[in-house]
């Protein structure tokens, strides 16, 4: 199986997404997940991760706290969508699995240098500051990735925290250049694809339906993600936009794209955290990133069913 790293700040979507590759241990070994502040403080991320794999069944799972807060701004959180908690929906137990003494960042520098290299994919679902720091400190990590694969950013489809900007990126657009700049090989999810990946009522219910712990919380965390965008635009469910990066690692055939040169917005007050997607070819800039713009919604969902049923 395919070596990879969860970094993550859960989040109902990123809950579906570590469910999608622990539901998948013939094609992906998870070597640890770590934790990192976005849509709450990293102490709830930190616990939520241990929720999820409590509920997974699977408390061996190797789980580390990393950045409490972005490379130079102050944290913006998530909570109008995601609840208190950032899994609000269900009611859980406590976690009592231990989180590892290790800091995130340096589990994934020391998981990169004793690995072979290009072996260990990372599989990002939240800001990239926990990756920016690994950079920062050990440069020579860049080349032994095997690939990136994130959720973040958005091009024609705009932004989802300002007009610009989608959350992850913004959240800590200084971390999200160093990465863009890495030469790390980098295949984005950005909100063009998330947005088309809707937790509509059969699906939500076919999820329910599988009985096991893990997917009826998983059902009651989607209901209740769901409301942020139901209520305000009338949409047929939430985007799921997490698990889109795990179902590429298992089925790259449900997704089509281009590669691109990516460049982050940092400056402007006005388009901070903005993906300046270079999708024409109109600038001379090498390619930095394969930019999906298109998912088998369908084909998706089947996956991440069958997945949680494996549960
Ligand atoms: C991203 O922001 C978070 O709130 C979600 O978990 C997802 O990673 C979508 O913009
Ligand atoms: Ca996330």
């Amino acid at each position: 199986p395919r070596k990879i790293i969860i970094d993550t700040d859960p989040g109902q979507d990123d809950a579906a997404a570590i469910m999608l590759a622990l539901g998948s241990p013939d094609e992906l070994d998870v070597l640890g997940i770590t934790a990192v502040a976005g849509n709450v403080p990293v102490a709830l991320t930190s616990r939520n991760v241990r929720v999820v794999c409590e509920l997974c069944g699977r408390r061996d799972v190797k789980v580390f706290a990393g950045a409490d807060r972005p490379l130079v701004r102050q944290l913006v959180t998530a909570e109008h969508v995601h609840g208190k908690t950032g899994l609000d929906g269900p009611v859980v137990d406590e976690p009592t699995m231990p989180l590892q003494p290790q800091h995130a960042v340096d589990f994934i520098i020391e998981t990169l240098l004793a690995e072979e290299p290009g072996t260990v994919t990372l599989c990002t679902l939240g800001a990239l500051t926990n990756i920016a720091l690994a950079l920062n400190k050990a440069p020579e990590i860049a080349p032994r990735v095997r690939e990136l694969v994130m959720m973040g950013g958005g091009f024609f489809e705009g932004g989802n925290i300002t007009p610009a900007a989608e959350f992850n990126i913004y959240v800590d657009p200084d971390a999200a250049e160093i990465v863009f700049k890495s030469g790390i090989p980098i295949v984005m999810m950005p909100l063009d694809v998330t947005h088309r990946v809707l937790t509509t009522k059969a699906r939500v219910e076919r999820i329910r339906a599988i009985g096991s712990p893990a997917a009826v919380a998983m059902a009651e965390m989607l209901e209740f993600f769901e409301r942020f965008d139901v209520e305000k635009y009338g949409s047929d469910g939430g985007p799921l936009h997490d698990p889109t990066v795990i179902a590429h690692l298992l089925r790259p055939d449900l997704f089509k794209g281009r590669d691109c040169n990516v460049e982050i917005e940092t400056k402007s007050d006005l388009t901070v955290g903005m993906t300046v997607v270079d999708w024409w070819q109109v600038t001379g800039r090498k390619h930095n990133a394969k930019v999906m713009r298109e998912i088998d919604d369908q084909g998706f969902f089947d996956l991440l069913t069958e997945r949680l049923a494996r549960l």
